[in-house]
């Protein structure tokens, strides 16, 4: 069975969409959870007000399906559009609510309204966004990560998860699952976008994006092994309780596998959703099913988790 869990919630399928894509509109919302190929669905994170995002162009996908650079500064339709979307939608696919608050105080008025609400799914707590000029990606500072988590569950009881920056430091490893630990995180997604990377056009020999000079969050194939070794790093020093999304160079069934092997629990697909549209689902569900045929597997449990050293 290709399905997985977090606490209370069944997911029938592993994948699903990437915070930021095709989740901004109610329309795309709509799509991702219509497909018979998602678990679930994760909306654009939110903020209290709508927002336009950056100047565009603010989105680029390199040659040869390299990856994607993007600087696209929160563009989403305000907080309270998203709760009105999740208050009126039947379905039994579990929602995960994404916020990203430009500062503690909206993160923590945010959650303080998800907790009084109706809202029966997850909740993901944006502390990754690296494209909002002056403001740093939270989850880089450990003590501002520990201050707003202790906020939060101070009066938050609904399943919470956080999504994380990718980490380049087995100290940083280290310093960030000892912060989470402590606390009842239902979920940790990793990674969000690699930060501030630049591209350059050789053709104009100038940056391909338009905000902050160029320099933008990247994804896809390039961020692969990074991804991996943070789902890897985190699922050796979480709590068991604590499920890992497994987010980031989802191209291939085979990096479904390999997200899996690393630990995660459910996949999400960011940067080739967006290149490919909705039927990528389909496609790299099909393609993990015929790897585990090949290697005499019939449920992903005996994948999870389960890479060699050497
Ligand atoms: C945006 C990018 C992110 O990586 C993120 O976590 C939140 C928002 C953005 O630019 O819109």
């Amino acid at each position: 069975e290709l399905t997985a869990a977090i606490q209370n919630f069944n997911f029938d399928h592993i994948l699903l969409n990437a915070a930021g894509v095709m989740c901004q509109t109610k329309e795309e919302l709509d799509t991702v959870l219509a497909s018979n190929y998602t678990g679930a669905v994760v909306t654009k994170s939110a903020t209290p007000a709508l927002r336009e995002g950056n100047p565009t162009p603010r989105y680029y996908e390199m040659a040869q399906n390299l990856g994607t650079i993007n600087s696209m500064g929160l563009p989403n339709a305000g907080f309270d559009y998203y709760m009105d979307y999740v208050s009126q939608k039947q379905t039994n696919k579990p929602i995960f609510f994404s916020i990203a608050g430009l500062s503690k105080q909206d993160n923590l008025d945010m959650l303080r309204q998800l907790e009084a609400s109706d809202f029966e799914g997850l909740i993901e707590l944006n502390l990754s966004c690296p494209n909002v000029p002056g403001k740093p990606q939270t989850a880089y500072d450990f003590e501002a990560t520990e201050a707003i988590l202790t906020e939060a569950f101070a009066f938050f009881t609904k399943p919470l998860g956080v999504k994380l920056p990718p980490y380049f430091d087995i100290v940083h490893f280290d310093m960030i699952a000892a912060v989470l630990n402590k606390f009842p995180l239902a979920f940790v997604n990793t990674i969000n976008s690699i930060g501030n990377g630049l591209v350059v056009d050789p053709q104009t020999d100038t940056v391909v994006i338009k905000p902050k000079a160029g320099f933008g969050g990247l994804g896809g194939t390039i961020v692969k092994a990074t991804a991996l070794a943070n789902v890897r790093a985190l699922r050796d020093r979480l709590r068991d309780d604590i499920k890992i999304i497994g987010t980031g160079g989802v191209t291939t069934g085979r990096d479904v596998y390999d997200h899996v092997l690393c630990g995660a629990d459910l996949v999400e697909v960011g940067s080739q959703l967006a290149v490919e549209g909705i039927g990528v689902f389909e496609r790299l569900e099909n393609e993990l099913a015929d790897i585990l045929t090949a290697k005499g597997y019939t449920s992903l449990d005996q994948v999870r988790g389960q890479l060699k050293t050497i």
